[in-house]
């Protein structure tokens, strides 16, 4: 059994999405990986815990990314000159094709799983490949990292090249099952989550054979939802009795209700689709800068906080180039106030409050009691040295906070603690 301990330090969290709770000097409880509670003065009763003192330090939750594409870190940064389809075609599936390889799937993994490890985020969830070995390897090194994870081994039999191309529905079910068959017993913090690509990349059949895997193992799913206008017209186009993109997921019993799901991107989601997202508890990821990078548009994310979407941040490497969901909190930001100045002037700016609250209690509740130091939460925390972002006057803890979502790096982390336990 994990025992208890206490931090010291400068804490700063969130409890819904307008007000941070900020306690200079205080002290952060910690027993059986959950948190106790934040005090001014350390209760007696908890006297004999070991005390790791972080004086001067910020004590924040750990970040949660909510949409990763494991394979895809190997290229970020390259090749952003393009729109979603043929993005996918011309570098996403050629470079997920490679990890057939298991020699280069460990060598890729490894380095994101170090960059993964050493950066703000505690919780994952990430995209694997069609590829059953590569994609236990990525299990195995996450495990071995210390994050809370989930993963998946992707669906995918049509519309893509042979390369990427799973045989049939059924090879791709039975591969699945096998897959579940290797994970079962096997991971402490790394578990498997249903990952069908998108609609245009699953035939119907695929999808009937995931909703009865689903059913039988109770899996969360995870994939992507009206994320570009050329690939929203294309869905509209193969599943003409849908009436919309989230209808053809949910007509396969796989869009949220008994299903935890999270649909990446939502940028295109008119109104019936934003209640179907709403009435099934799904999670959007908001991927800020994935959306930029493809010009895919600018999410109304207003737009869900107003009508009690349940949303985090996602980071989608590598249409996103950056792991760290502070950068996505910053984008979260900047591309709302572009769509308030340039889209619609109804619907105002994120504020830091919120954009934080969403890459930590919003994605973070996709893990259960994640993402808050509220008492009961599970421990995941980040200690931040801040100091090289001082200013020439005092800096209130919002502030410092401000000035480590826009301008932190993962030198500034120097200690990470996930469920409790401290990773480094
Ligand atoms: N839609 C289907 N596959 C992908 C992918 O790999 N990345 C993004 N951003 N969107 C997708
Ligand atoms: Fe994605």
């Amino acid at each position: 059994m994990k025992s208890g301990f206490v931090l010291k330090g400068d804490i700063c969290y969130s409890r819904n999405p307008n007000v941070l709770h900020t306690r200079q000097d205080g002290y952060l409880v910690c027993e059986k990986g959950r948190v106790t509670g934040v005090f001014e003065q350390l209760p007696e009763r908890y006297g004999d815990l070991p005390l790791s003192d972080f004086g001067g330090k910020l004590i924040l939750p750990g970040l949660v990314d909510l949409h990763c594409h494991g394979p895809q870190f190997a290229f970020r940064g390259l090749g952003l000159d393009l729109e979603l389809l043929d993005w996918l075609e011309a570098h996403t599936f050629p470079n997920e094709a490679k990890y057939r390889q298991e020699a280069y799937a460990r060598t890729a993994y490894a380095m994101l799983v170090e960059e993964l490890r050493r950066g703000p985020n505690t919780r994952v969830c990430l995209f694997g490949t069609i590829h059953l070995p590569a994609t236990l390897l990525l299990m195995d090194l996450l495990e071995q990292s210390g994050l809370v994870t989930m993963v998946g081994k992707v669906n995918m039999d049509r519309n893509c090249p042979d390369i990427l191309r799973e045989e049939s529905a059924a090879a791709s079910a039975a591969d699945t099952r096998r897959w579940l068959k290797d994970c079962a017993g096997r991971y402490r913090n790394t578990r498997p989550i249903l990952t069908p690509r998108f609609i245009p990349a699953c035939s119907g059949e695929l999808m009937r054979e995931l909703g009865q895997i689903q059913r039988e193992y109770h899996l969360p799913l995870q994939s992507h939802l009206s994320e570009n206008p050329k690939e929203v017209a294309w869905v509209k186009e193969l599943c003409p009795q849908s009436s919309c993109y989230g209808d053809a997921y949910r007509a396969f019993g796989l869009f949220g209700a008994e299903v935890p799901t999270i649909m990446a991107h939502c940028v295109w989601s008119e109104e019936e689709e934003l209640s179907l997202l709403k009435e099934r508890g799904v999670w959007v990821a908001h991927c800020p800068q994935s959306n930029t990078n493809l010009s895919s548009g600018i999410a109304p994310v207003r737009r869900y906080l107003d009508r009690g979407l349940r949303v985090g941040l996602g980071s989608d490497v590598a249409g996103g180039c950056h792991t760290s969901i502070f950068r996505a909190m910053a984008d979260a930001i900047q591309v709302s106030k572009l769509r308030w100045r340039l889209v619609e002037d109804g619907e105002a700016p994120l504020s830091l409050e919120e954009a934080f609250y969403l890459g930590t209690v919003g994605g973070g509740s996709f893990f259960g009691k994640v993402g808050s130091f509220e008492p009961g939460w599970e421990m995941d925390a980040l200690i931040i040295d801040d100091a090289p972002l001082a200013a020439p006057f005092p800096l209130t803890i919002p502030q410092r906070l401000a000035r480590v979502v826009y301008l932190s790096d993962d030198r500034h982390i120097v200690a990470k603690y996930v469920g409790g336990s401290r990773i480094f």
